[in-house]
């Protein structure tokens, strides 16, 4: 693992545009279960009968009741962890230039990364599905369920549910940040979902190092991704900024 580190580190430090493709791995560290695999969350609920636009439009009371009530719970409480902290040192160091992010818990921006594409959209913010007004989460009561703008309309998360378009300004500067990047990051994704999963590919396909982070492989190891470090990216990514600093530091004493 220590060689991959330094690799990356390696590779990190002679690249011109590095980009990150984010899941929810990333957050796991952070408290807020994945969607797949042990603990995830669509192994308690059926993602077509709670994350669907159709399954909501036709009872956004059960949906707000079972997962957004949880997920509001989950997210009002999660933190960054060393992942999207360090996250933000790459970008501070100038070797990160874009987050894509398939999390809706605007964790990235909280560790203090300004380029954060978020291509499932946020959770901070509610969206009327009369009037469109977006109003705060952290302002939404749920004592009235499903709850209500103030135009009368039911609000609804202003994230992606399956089923929606990915929203085009998301999908444009996404596949342009992965065309234009050397090397991509793709940190705690299972890579099953598109068109997320289609960035790494576009990345590979200009020419850029596409670099995994994952405990288990995913369906770009060993065909669209060079190297995967196995472990938590908590770990990992720390880790490998260390790692950045040392060999920035060495450089400038030689
Ligand atoms: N560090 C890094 N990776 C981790 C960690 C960790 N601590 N813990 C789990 N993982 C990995 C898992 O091995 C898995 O590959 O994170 C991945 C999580 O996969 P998913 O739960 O499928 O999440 P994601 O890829 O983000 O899902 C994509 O699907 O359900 C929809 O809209 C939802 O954005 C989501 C999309």
């Amino acid at each position: 693992m220590d060689d991959l580190i330094k690799k990356t580190a390696k590779d990190l430090a002679v690249s011109s545009k590095v980009v990150a493709l984010t899941g929810a791995g990333v957050s796991v560290e952070s408290g807020i279960p994945p969607f797949r695999g042990k603990g995830g969350l669509w192994e308690k609920i059926d993602p077509m009968e709670f994350a669907h636009i159709d399954a909501f439009m036709r009872n956004p009371a059960k949906v707000w009741n079972i997962l957004i009530r949880e997920m509001k719970d989950i997210v009002d409480k999660a933190r960054p962890n060393d992942a999207h902290i360090g996250l933000a040192r790459l970008e501070k160091l100038g070797i990160l230039s874009s987050i894509i992010t398939q999390n809706v818990d605007g964790l990235h921006q909280m560790a203090g990364n300004s380029d954060v594409i978020e291509f499932h959209g946020n959770f901070a913010w509610q969206k009327c599905l009369a009037c469109e007004r977006k109003i705060e989460t952290f302002r939404v009561s749920l004592d009235e369920i499903p709850p209500k703008c103030s135009c009368g309309g039911i609000l609804r998360p202003d994230c992606v549910f399956f089923g929606e378009m990915i929203p085009p300004e998301e999908l444009m500067r996404s596949r342009k940040a992965s065309y234009e990047c050397d090397v991509m990051l793709v940190i705690g994704t299972s890579a099953l979902v598109q068109p997320a999963a289609y960035m790494p590919v576009i990345a590979k396909e200009s020419g850029a190092l596409v670099i995994e982070i994952n405990p288990e492989s995913t369906p770009l190891t060993g065909s669209i991704s060079d190297y995967l470090i196995k472990g938590n990216a908590g770990k990992i990514v720390k880790e490998i900024v260390t790692e950045v600093e040392h060999q920035m530091q060495s450089r400038k004493n030689a």
